[in-house]
Parts: C-alpha cells; sequence; structure tokens
C-alpha cells in the first residue's frame, strides 16, 4: 500500500478554501481513504489559541518575527500532535493552509526575507513536506469581493490590496519554483470548473502513486 499522503490547500482570502476542501475530502472518500482535516494555523488546542491571537485585533500592531514564530510554534504543535501521528498510521491530512502561506503572507506579504523562513521551516519541519499542494489563485479583486461579503475581517484580511497582490505573487512564484508539487488551480471560474479542474489534479496525483 502507498504510504499515507500529505495534502495541503492554499489561497488568498475568498478563493473558495472552504467549499473546494469539502470537495476534496469528498474524493478522498470516493477512493475510501482514511484522512484527517486539519487547518494552519490552529488544529490543535494551542494552536487554536495561538490563531486566535494571530487572527484578532488585539495585537494589531504585532512585529513580522512575531507573526512569524507564532505561525511556526502553532505548526510545530500541529506537526507533533496532528500531522505526523496521523501520516505514521496511515492516515491521510488534509490541511487547509500551511507552510506555503508563510512564504506568500510572511514573506511575500510582510517582506521577510525568505531565507530565514526556510531555516524555520528545516528547523521545525525536518524534512516533513506536503506531498500534494493545490493552490486556489484568483486576481485579489474577485478574492477581496468574495471575502468581504463574509463576517467581520480579520487582522490579515483587513490588509490593503498592495499587501494581498505580495502575497498572491508569493503563492505564483512557488508555483512555478516546485511546478511538481503545487497545482494552480483558476479560481476566478465558476464553482463547476473549478472542481473540474481539482478532480483533474487529484485524478492524476492518484495515477502517479498507484504507478509507483
Ligand atoms: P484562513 O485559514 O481562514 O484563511 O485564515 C488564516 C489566515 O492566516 C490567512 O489570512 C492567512 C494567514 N496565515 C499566514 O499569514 N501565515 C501562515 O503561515 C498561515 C498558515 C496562515
Amino acid at each position: 500500500m502507498t504510504k499515507a499522503q500529505f495534502i495541503t490547500l492554499e489561497g488568498s482570502e475568498g478563493v473558495g478554501k472552504t467549499t473546494n476542501l469539502e470537495y476534496i475530502e469528498s474524493l478522498l472518500r470516493d477512493k475510501a481513504i482514511d484522512y484527517v482535516v486539519t487547518r494552519e494555523p490552529g488544529g490543535t488546542d494551542l494552536g487554536e489559541q495561538l490563531r486566535e491571537l494571530l487572527l484578532g485585533h488585539q495585537h494589531t500592531g504585532m512585529a513580522d518575527d512575531t507573526e512569524l514564530l507564532m505561525m511556526f510554534a502553532a505548526r510545530a504543535e500541529h506537526l507533533d500532535k496532528v500531522i505526523k501521528p496521523a501520516l505514521a498510521r496511515g492516515q491521510w491530512v488534509l490541511c487547509d493552509r500551511f507552510t506555503d502561506a508563510t512564504y506568500a503572507y510572511q514573506g511575500g506579504g510582510r517582506g521577510i526575507d525568505p531565507l530565514r523562513i526556510k531555516i524555520l521551516e528545516d528547523y521545525v519541519q525536518g524534512d516533513c513536506r506536503p506531498d500534494l499542494t493545490l493552490l486556489l489563485d484568483a486576481p485579489i479583486e474577485i478574492g477581496r469581493e468574495r471575502a468581504g461579503k463574509r463576517s467581520a475581517p480579520d487582522r490579515f484580511e483587513k490588509e490593503q490590496a498592495a499587501f494581498f497582490n505580495k502575497v498572491r505573487a508569493a503563492y505564483l512564484q512557488r508555483a512555478s519554483d516546485d511546478s511538481k508539487r503545487i497545482k494552480v488551480i483558476d479560481a476566478s471560474l465558476e464553482l463547476d470548473a473549478v472542481k473540474l479542474q481539482i478532480d483533474h489534479q487529484m485524478q492524476s496525483f492518484f495515477n502517479h502513486l498507484n504507478s509507483n
């Protein structure tokens, strides 16, 4: 049997992560794959508390490095309590955001040198990396309009367009640097067309696993 796989879903605000995460889950269930679904920042008690601090408005002037280190603190806990144990038990992990988000938001958005992020990635994760990442991509105006229709904006959603353009550019740069792992999905299309692309990527991922 193939080893349990680690799949992540990425994208900036309003690209439809929640709906499409549910769709990916349905594809895993169709294949009778045992999986856990989780998210970052969060996924553990401590991680969810860190999420509240990161997304809430109590610490609006948080230093960029504090934000970066809290993302990785939540990630260390998540890897220790959820991700690594699941993979070791043979359960696949489907995670709503992971370290590509750090490169995009703290790297691209905040301007932290990606080499510093890489040091933390290697330190916290060892050799643990996602096997497949689906990046939902849409022009930021589309995402922001959709996100704006939801609840009150969190600390990240309050950022200006320039920030989200940098986030998107950093995501796309990572996808072009690692096109084997990161698959870009055009999320500006209608939902059915987005699902079709996800389906296509997931089926080729399954086929690739079966051929090895
Ligand atoms: P979301 O998961 O509901 O989209 O919200 C999480 C927010 O946290 C989102 O704005 C992106 C941000 N984030 C980072 O800035 N860095 C990270 O490493 C992660 C995982 C999320």
